[in-house]
């Protein structure tokens, strides 16, 4: 798989508009800021693939990368959790991004971004609770660990290997690094398989 041919579909507000001829894709979920666009540029190699400066809030988009010439699409989903967003604008946030999740017959795996700082918050652990009730492979991302020392970073990473291990052979966890490219090896071999 050759991710720097890498390019942009389209931005989805709603199921309804995801692009109907991908046939597989992979999503990136994650609390806002956790790194979901950084990850997806350093994946590819391109520096401005996903824009990494949006203003939370004012638009909810499913954006479409496809790889090259393969059936397998990436998306980048909107970041949940920020706090500025008024409860309304959550809320419909929260209803698309579970009708994508539970309607989108594309999905065959999820990408799950976590700050290493600060992991598995509630709505982490929900998009867990429903990869292993949907049988949906799940890669966990432990990101910004140029942000911790190699102690620590391992401690977290046992930790929420452990905290996931109820999932089995659905689910795997890495640190990651956009800022350095440390896992991006590793990511892209989980995507390959
Ligand atoms: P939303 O689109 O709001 O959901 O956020 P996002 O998850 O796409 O995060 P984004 O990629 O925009 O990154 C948020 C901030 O974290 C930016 O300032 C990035 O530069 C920074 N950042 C992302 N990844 C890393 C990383 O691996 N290391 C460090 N040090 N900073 C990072
Ligand atoms: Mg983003």
């Amino acid at each position: 798989l050759t991710y720097t041919n890498t390019h942009f579909v389209k931005s989805a507000a709603k199921l309804s508009q995801c692009p109907m001829d991908i046939l597989r894709e992979v999503a990136f979920a994650g609390r806002s800021n956790a790194g979901k666009s950084s990850a997806l540029n350093r994946l590819t190699g391109h520096k401005k693939l996903a824009r990494t400066s949006k203003t939370p809030g004012r638009t909810q988009l499913i954006n479409y990368f496809q790889i090259g010439e393969l059936p397998l699409a990436l998306v980048d989903l909107p970041g949940y959790g920020f706090a500025k967003v008024p409860l309304a604008v959550k809320n419909e946030w929260q209803r698309e991004l579970d009708n994508y999740l539970q309607n989108r017959d594309a999905l065959i795996g999820l990408v799950l971004l976590m700050d290493i700082r600060h992991p598995l918050k509630e709505f982490d652990n929900a998009m867990i609770q429903w990869a292993k009730r949907s049988e949906m492979p799940l890669h966990i991302l432990l990101t910004k660990a140029d942000k911790l020392k190699r102690g620590p970073a391992q401690s977290a990473l046992l930790q929420v290997r452990k905290a996931v291990s109820s999932l089995g052979k659905l689910v795997s966890v890495q640190t990651y690094s956009s800022l350095n490219g440390e896992g991006t090896d590793e990511l892209q071999k989980r995507l390959n398989s």
